[in-house]
């Protein structure tokens, strides 16, 4: 195996499975049988600002429980042993990459755990409830605080840095995505361009399949720490 310097490691819903959270393509999805139109759109958030805290607010409490599985902190293991800059970018808005202690993460999708007031732009933190009725501990308004979801219609986060990351990578791995929603679709697309080894963790082969050099067919939670020893192992051979 090569020697990396500069690793992107892009997660989905899948990398969250073993930690008992339903994808959101699953027949259970994430979304729990709500219409996305209604819970994660800008006009959605418009119409019923206080319908969509309730879902969020929901949500937040299973969200909070859940606990990072083997494939979380194999991530930590490799951020630790093997010598390079390795970034997560994920589409998750929970936080079980924080909770496993991996660093460097970029949330482009946002955080459960965040409510941003679209008065003054300050991000509050808390796994509490938020609502119509909360007020701004920076600028005072209420009712201004919407959950840092993007939704669809917005701008991800943090994409000057993520393009960065992909152009300037030589290795990508994605884990537990399914591909389908654009931009973090075309990821692998830039990264492979740019001249990354991509290779793609998941249960089964996704529509992005032509991008990939290697698939690792399987449940992130073993193939994923498998795949890092072999990484931490090939550091002795060269
Ligand atoms: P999806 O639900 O679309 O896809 C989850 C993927 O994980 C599928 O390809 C599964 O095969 C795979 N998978 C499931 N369990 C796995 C396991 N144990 N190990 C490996 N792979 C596994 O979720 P995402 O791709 O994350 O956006 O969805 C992308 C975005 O769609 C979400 O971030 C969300 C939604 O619109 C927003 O809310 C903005």
């Amino acid at each position: 195996m090569n020697i990396y310097k500069n690793i992107v490691i892009l997660t989905g819903a899948g990398i969250s499975a073993e930690s008992g959270l339903a994808t959101f393509r699953s027949s259970n999805g994430l979304w729990n049988n709500h219409k996305v139109e209604d819970v994660a759109t800008v006009e959605g958030f418009a119409k019923n600002p206080a319908y969509v805290h309730d879902f969020y607010n929901e949500l937040k409490l299973e969200l909070a429980k859940a606990k990072p599985n083997n494939a979380h902190l194999a991530i930590t293991k490799l951020q630790k042993e093997y010598p390079a800059n390795i970034s997560v970018v994920t589409q998750n808005v929970d936080t079980l990459h924080e909770k496993a202690k991996n660093k460097n993460i970029f949330h482009i999708h946002g955080q459960i755990n965040q409510a941003v007031c679209l008065n003054c732009g300050h991000i509050l933190e808390t796994f509490d409830d938020v609502g119509i009725f909360t007020t701004c501990n920076k600028c005072n308004t209420q009712g201004m605080m919407k959950p840092n979801i993007v939704f669809f219609g917005e701008n991800l986060l943090y994409m000057d840095k993520v393009e960065k990351l992909l152009t300037t990578c030589d290795l990508f791995l994605s884990i537990g995505t399914s591909g389908i929603v654009f931009p973090a679709a075309s990821f692998v697309q830039t990264a492979k361009y740019y001249g990354a080894k991509t290779y793609e963790f998941n249960l089964e082969t996704t529509s992005n399949n032509c991008y990939f050099d290697e698939h690792i067919k399987g449940p992130a939670g073993t193939t994923l720490p498998a795949f890092v020893d072999n990484m931490i192992k090939s550091l002795s051979k060269n």
